[in-house]
């Protein structure tokens, strides 16, 4: 038995949510293909599908839309904990706390698709919330005629979102719904399999996914871009950025050895929203140096675009300012976490083991060696 470095490749658990086929660059949910699904389906259809197994008949989904879509609203303890969070205080680290503040009888052990969709449908509602309080704006009641996507941008907004602005969310959404053994996932797996209850397992995942090598990358793609400002200053900044043996956010994945599935799939979206857009010339331009000089400095390395590099364009286009890229990754996440914590939640407790490289104390007489 040895140790793996961030266990690469070590399979941990047996799961049907999803396949994340990192040699062929494909992602299947329960069964059907996240690309086609994000480009024919609802929020609510493929929430549906990944918690339950199966896509919703008409009736089924009906009854669901009509269910959690009563479930927008946040009580007014929690409200009360969104105000008492310090203004500076990120949209991560709040939603954290929202979510761990929802804890409650409703939620113990074990797990159901009931709970992750009362939990899951009140993310929008919390950033939102959070989001018109730091403004000084009045926060916007949730809409039960919209659907889950359209109702979030029409929260942040407060007027009727357009329907392009909502396709282009909803395929996002979709696209980031669910990706395999992630860190984040990983971790609510963990916290699951101890029997621990849901938003236990929810409050880690949402710590995990902050954290920039996982969640926080599109802030920092744009950061990039931002800083390459030209199409001609590009190869510098990036050889100067490689040079320093800095990492090009946007690129690189643990998983695909190819480009990341969504990462297309979201570029024929960003394009399709705003070919004219000079931004997006400039992150085409950049994708395309970029991978040329990963292959120069790193040879072999197989590195490519991956999924937070095309979700900058496609926040940027839906006008979402940066604070909200992580959180909205969250809204989504929650569906494929509560999924496997429904799964982990069935299996064995999750305890790997390590190998101690300290140094043993001094032989005492009598004393026996650990
Ligand atoms: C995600 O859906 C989700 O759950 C989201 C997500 C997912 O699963 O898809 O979790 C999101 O994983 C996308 C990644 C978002 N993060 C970034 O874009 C940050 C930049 N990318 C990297 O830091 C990196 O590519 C990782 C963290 C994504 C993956 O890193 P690994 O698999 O641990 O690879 P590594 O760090 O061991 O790097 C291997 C080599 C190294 O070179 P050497 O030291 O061996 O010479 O590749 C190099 C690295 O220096 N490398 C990069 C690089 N990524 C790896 N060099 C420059 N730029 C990069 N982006």
């Amino acid at each position: 038995m040895s140790f793996v470095p961030g266990l690469e490749q070590v399979v941990v658990a047996e799961t049907e949510v999803s396949f994340v086929d990192g040699e062929n660059g494909r992602l299947v949910y329960r069964g059907e293909w996240a690309k086609d699904l994000s480009e024919g389906h609802s929020f609510e259809e493929v929430a549906y599908l990944l918690w339950n197994g199966h896509l919703p008949s008409a009736a089924e989904l009906e009854v669901s839309q009509a269910v959690w879509s009563q479930q927008r609203e946040l009580p007014q303890e929690i409200q009360a904990v969104l105000d008492a969070i310090p203004h500076e205080t990120g949209m991560m680290s709040v939603l954290r706390t929202a979510v761990s503040a929802l804890e409650s009888q409703a939620y113990a052990y074990p797990p159901t698709v009931e709970q992750a969709a009362a939990i899951t449908m009140k993310l929008p509602t919390i950033i939102a919330y959070r989001y018109h309080r730091l403004k000084g704006t009045t926060p916007v009641a949730s809409r039960s005629d919209l659907g889950h996507t359209a109702n979030y941008l029409y929260m942040l907004r407060g007027v009727e979102p357009s329907p392009v602005h909502v396709r282009a969310l909803e395929a996002y959404l979709i696209l980031l719904m669910e990706h395999g053994m992630n860190s984040s996932t990983f971790a609510a797996r963990v916290i699951a399999s101890t029997r621990s209850d849901i938003v236990s397992s929810l409050t880690g995942a949402i710590g995990a996914l902050k954290g920039p090598l996982h969640g926080g990358a599109p802030s920092h793609v744009m950061n990039m871009l931002r800083g390459i400002g030209t199409k001609d200053q590009t190869e510098a900044w990036i050889r100067n950025k490689l040079e320093s043996d800095g990492r090009l956010m946007g690129f690189g994945h643990r998983v695909y050895k190819t480009t990341d599935p969504r990462a297309v799939a979201l570029r024929e979206l960003a394009l399709r929203l705003s070919a004219s857009d000079p931004w997006l010339e400039l992150a085409v331009h950049v994708e395309e140096v970029a991978i040329r000089l990963l292959e120069e400095y790193k040879p072999g390395k197989k590195l490519y675009t991956n999924v937070e590099f095309y979700a900058a364009a496609v926040m940027n286009a839906i006008e979402f300012e940066e604070e909200l890229f992580t959180p909205t990754f969250a809204v989504t996440r929650t569906v494929g976490w509560s999924a496997h914590i429904i799964e982990a939640a069935q299996g064995r407790l999750i305890y790997p083991d390590a190998a101690y490289i300290g140094k043993l104390p001094a032989a005492a007489a009598g004393a026996t060696t650990p």
